[in-house]
């Protein structure tokens, strides 16, 4: 009892304490935009008159915010109010009522500021430029403008991982703009094109935290510095602040700039006179850095100082971008129809041009890439209408459709290469394509004579440093793929094991394994056992190769080399093998997070449906990879969701590949009996005809349409016997256009449009007749919505 009452005293004596040092704000204050005949504004202002909460100018009317006022009478928008709604009329009103921020016109409520639960009853706008709302009994804050920042946090503030930061459209209008920055699943503050699929293909900076402690938040203190927890690791520790004179004082923000860079700035006050405004850090020196500083098809480039992005050879702008030098978020369109193309069926190459750019770098998985000439890559995408541009990279022609993302022009770098565009003959580029010195022209108008010029002169470098760069690019490849997540210890390979492939004993394997004691899983080869190898324990899988065909060790070895070659995100690595007369072992990366089949059908894991996607892309990817970009076309001839691997981002990787031709002939027809059964096999087999790639591409439509409506593809549990094969309830489904019958599991908001994409490209996948099937790279096309789908003609029942 008595401990009751000291404890209400002492809310009462803190309620107090609260009121004279804060509270300037009471129920029913108002405040209004300028009105027409005066410019008379009210506006809350922080007792050291630096930051005011009210209305500033936004469009054609106003927005609710916070800034800080400098000595000039600029101010420094900080934080918004609903920022994506329409600009506010100038006869609204603000007040605070019991309800919180009630935004007003006459008598009417447009909206409420903040949504919260408990009374208002009074506020206060901070020294610290947080504007908080306390409660109406007691001095507990109920909302602070702290906990939702828009793009700047402010000295005293957190981002936490609860929130993030979202760039503005400009420094006028404060609406959602082109980036965002947030902290990952693992601890890692990183930031993003806002519109992106954010993996870290389109990360373009990362903290890169060191420690392995959990990270709860970024802290900008009021003397500067900008860390994370507890100072534990910080981006900036501003050790000027000491030496600062005396009637200074200062004000930091850190913010996520319209560009998409983070800055730290200090606004400098003398005797809160004036200030001065100065950029302590920024994240990115280039801004080309920045993925979304350019819209598609534009490309950044900064050779005289400044960044700016130009449309590519060919192409014209197709959106209003920023004004200013720079063209930001410039984003272009071609400048010809492709539909010349489609029907001259080109063999002459008369009806394009090659112009290319030197030093260009670009995103995205190209869908076709070889080793070959320039000329014969210049060539190659003339005469494909999918082909929007090439690179040409160290003797390696990558063909990429269009929209083309991320470009850059990037002159002190290893991995660029020369980017080749098709323009029609006769078509005059205009515009300043050409941006460096005369000397070194970017684009070069490539008829035949051009073309031996350029063979000639960069050819001859680019062989030279072909070995090199082979090396780097492959390392640089894996980096980034891995670059803005923390490794564990059996993805970080050592660079011996990268390069060749390595020879184990049996013995050593044995140690390995333990013995071959814990069993992961059984393939059609034989059984897969867990193991570590090496002093920090790298973990690996061996797969003991029991039933394969007797053959010489030769063309064991020749097999596995093919195998080896193979290097592909969506593929799990082979690191090594042993063979020991009868023993066949294979040791392969070791990839955590179990089967597809696992995942799709044993967990209960909430997989969105653009999960999924990413998750269908993945496997495409890997097995156009093997079918079109390796050295010899490998047909993996059992792909199904049981050997498709889940790392621990839930990337997919196909394994057991390139085994086919190892598997004995009595067993593989065994095999087929017994696959055909649960279906992953095309029709082709059971008939004994010729097997080509198409027959990858039936099993992956089986796979995808298991992945889209998550159940096998053969199940016996149903309600109706329509419904037993996975394919033909699909297509009826489609055909009468119940697709809802397919899903039974609960999905939000579920985005009916791609379930039925990817349907689709299923549909086409399973096919009897191989003819009718697409290729793997249509497959991506159509599933990335780049290219139009067919209707799927009805399936044999
Ligand atoms: C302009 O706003 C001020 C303060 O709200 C008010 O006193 C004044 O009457 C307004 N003038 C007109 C023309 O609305
Ligand atoms: C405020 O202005 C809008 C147009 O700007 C008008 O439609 C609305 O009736 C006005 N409301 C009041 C209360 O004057
Ligand atoms: C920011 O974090 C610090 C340390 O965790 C905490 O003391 C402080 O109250 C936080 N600031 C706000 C505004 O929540
Ligand atoms: C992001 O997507 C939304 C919704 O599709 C769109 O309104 C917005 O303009 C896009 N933003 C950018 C920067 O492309
Ligand atoms: C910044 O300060 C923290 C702790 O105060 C320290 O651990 C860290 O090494 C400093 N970083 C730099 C770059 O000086
Ligand atoms: C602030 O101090 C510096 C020297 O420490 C002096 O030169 C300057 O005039 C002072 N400014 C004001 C406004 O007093
Ligand atoms: C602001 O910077 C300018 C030039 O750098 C300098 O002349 C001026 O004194 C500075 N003003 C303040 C308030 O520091
Ligand atoms: C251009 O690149 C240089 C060197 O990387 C960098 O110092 C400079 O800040 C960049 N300019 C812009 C505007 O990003
Ligand atoms: C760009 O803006 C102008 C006027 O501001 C408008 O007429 C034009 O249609 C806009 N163009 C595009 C591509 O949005
Ligand atoms: C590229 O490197 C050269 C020489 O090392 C240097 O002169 C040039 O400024 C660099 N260009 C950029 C954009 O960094
Ligand atoms: C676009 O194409 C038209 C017709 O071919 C041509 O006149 C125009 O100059 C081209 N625009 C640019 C920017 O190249
Ligand atoms: C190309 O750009 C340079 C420098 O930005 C400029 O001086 C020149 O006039 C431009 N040429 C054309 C054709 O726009």
């Amino acid at each position: 009892m008595a401990s009751n009452c000291i404890h209400v005293l002492f809310l009462w004596l803190s309620f107090c304490v609260a009121l004279a040092d804060n509270i300037d704000i009471f129920l029913d204050e108002i405040i209004s935009p300028p009105n027409s005949s005066t410019e008379y504004s009210s506006s809350w202002v922080s007792s050291s008159g630096q930051f005011e909460f009210g209305f500033y100018h936004h469009g054609d009317g106003y927005a609710i915010g916070i800034w800080l006022k400098g000595g000039d009478g600029s101010k420094t928008v900080v934080w918004t109010a609903k920022r994506d709604d329409p600009p506010i009329s100038s006869n609204s009103t603000l007040e605070l009522t019991v309800d919180g921020l009630l935004l007003k016109q006459g008598s009417d409520v447009q909206g409420q500021v903040y949504v919260d639960t408990e009374p208002a009853g009074s506020a206060s706008m901070l020294d610290s430029g947080n504007f908080v709302i306390y409660a109406q009994e007691g001095s507990s804050i109920v909302w602070q403008s702290f906990h939702h920042p828009t793009d700047t946090i402010l000295g005293g503030q957190n981002l936490t991982i609860r929130n993030q930061l979202v760039s503005s459209i400009s420094t006028s209008d404060r609406s959602t703009g082109h980036h965002f920055l947030a902290f990952q699943r693992d601890d890692n503050l990183v930031a993003y094109p806002i519109n992106s699929s954010a993996e870290s293909p389109d990360a373009y900076w990362s903290s890169n935290n060191l420690y392995q402690q959990e990270v709860e938040q970024l802290s900008l203190d009021t003397k500067g510095n900008l860390c994370f927890d507890d100072a534990f690791q910080c981006l900036v520790n501003n050790t000027n602040h000491q030496n600062q004179p005396h009637n200074t004082s200062s004000i930091y923000r850190a913010t996520l700039d319209v560009d998409g860079n983070l800055r730290l700035y200090e606004h400098l006050f003398e005797d809160k006179e004036g200030s001065n405004i100065t950029n302590l850090w920024q994240a990115l020196s280039d801004e080309c850095q920045i993925k979304g500083f350019c819209g598609i098809n534009s490309y950044c480039s900064n050779t005289s100082g400044t960044a700016r992005c130009q449309c590519y050879p060919g192409f014209i702008p197709s959106n209003n971008h920023t004004t200013g030098s720079n063209a930001m978020f410039l984003e272009c369109k071609l400048n010809y129809s492709k539909d010349d193309c489609e029907t001259s069926g080109d063999r002459n190459f008369l009806l394009y041009n090659i112009v290319s750019l030197e030093e260009m770098q670009w995103d995205g998985y190209p869908y076709w890439a070889k080793p070959m000439s320039m000329r014969a890559c210049d060539k190659s995408c003339k005469t494909d209408c999918d082909c929007g541009a090439a690179l040409y990279t160290n003797g390696q022609c990558s063909k990429y459709s269009l929209p083309l993302r991320y470009g850059r022009k990037a002159p002190n770098e290893s991995d660029t290469g020369m980017a080749l565009f098709k323009v029609p003959s006769g078509y005059v580029i205009r515009g300043n394509t050409t941006t460096s010195s005369p000397k070194n022209p970017n684009a070069i108008v490539n008829n035949r004579k051009g073309l031996i010029l350029i063979l000639a002169s960069t050819l001859g470098s680019i062989s030279f440093l072909c070995v090199l760069f082979v090396v780097s690019i492959f390392f640089t490849y894996r980096s980034q793929v891995h670059r803005f997540t923390k490794l564990s210890a059996s993805s970080n390979l050592g660079f011996t094991e990268e390069c060749s492939l390595r020879s184990f004993s049996f013995d050593e394997l044995v140690k390995a394994t333990s013995g071959f004691t814990e069993e992961v899983g059984r393939g059609s080869f034989g059984a897969v056992y867990r193991g570590t190898i090496g002093e920090n324990n790298r973990r690996i899988a061996v797969k003991r190769m029991e039933k394969i065909a007797d053959e010489g060790e030769r063309e064991f070895r020749a097999e596995i080399t093919a195998i080896a070659r193979t290097h592909h995100r969506n593929l799990v690595k082979l690191l090594g093998f042993c063979i020991e007369g009868s023993r066949k072992l294979l040791v392969y990366e070791y990839v955590s997070n179990g089967s597809l089949a696992n995942l799709l059908f044993k967990t209960k894991k909430h997989l969105p449906l653009k999960e999924r996607l990413k998750i269908a892309l993945d496997v495409a990817r890997g097995v156009q990879y093997l079918h079109e970009e390796c050295e010899v076309c490998i047909i993996h001839c059992n792909l199904k969701p049981q050997n498709i691997l889940m790392d621990e981002l839930l990337t997919a990787k196909i394994s057991d590949f390139g085994l086919a031709r190892l598997s004995k002939p009595e067993f593989s027809r065994n095999r087929a009996d017994k696959e055909v059964t649960t279906g992953y096999l095309a029709p082709e087999w059971q008939k004994e005809l010729l097997v080509s790639i198409k027959a990858d591409v039936f099993s992956y439509g089986i796979v995808l349409l298991e992945i889209v409506c998550r159940r096998r593809n053969i199940e016996l549990d149903v309600p109706s016997s329509e419904e037993v094969l996975l394919s033909s309830w699909a297509y009826h489904c489609f055909a009468t256009e119940q697709l809802h019958n397919l899903v039974s599991y609960e999905e939000e908001d579920m985005d009916w449009k791609t379930l039925e994409r990817m349907l689709k490209v299923g549909l086409l996948c399973v096919q009897d007749d191989p003819s009718l099937r697409p290729s793997m790279r249509n497959v991506i096309l159509m599933l990335e919505g780049w290219k139009d789908i067919p209707i799927p003609p009805s399936l044999r029942t």
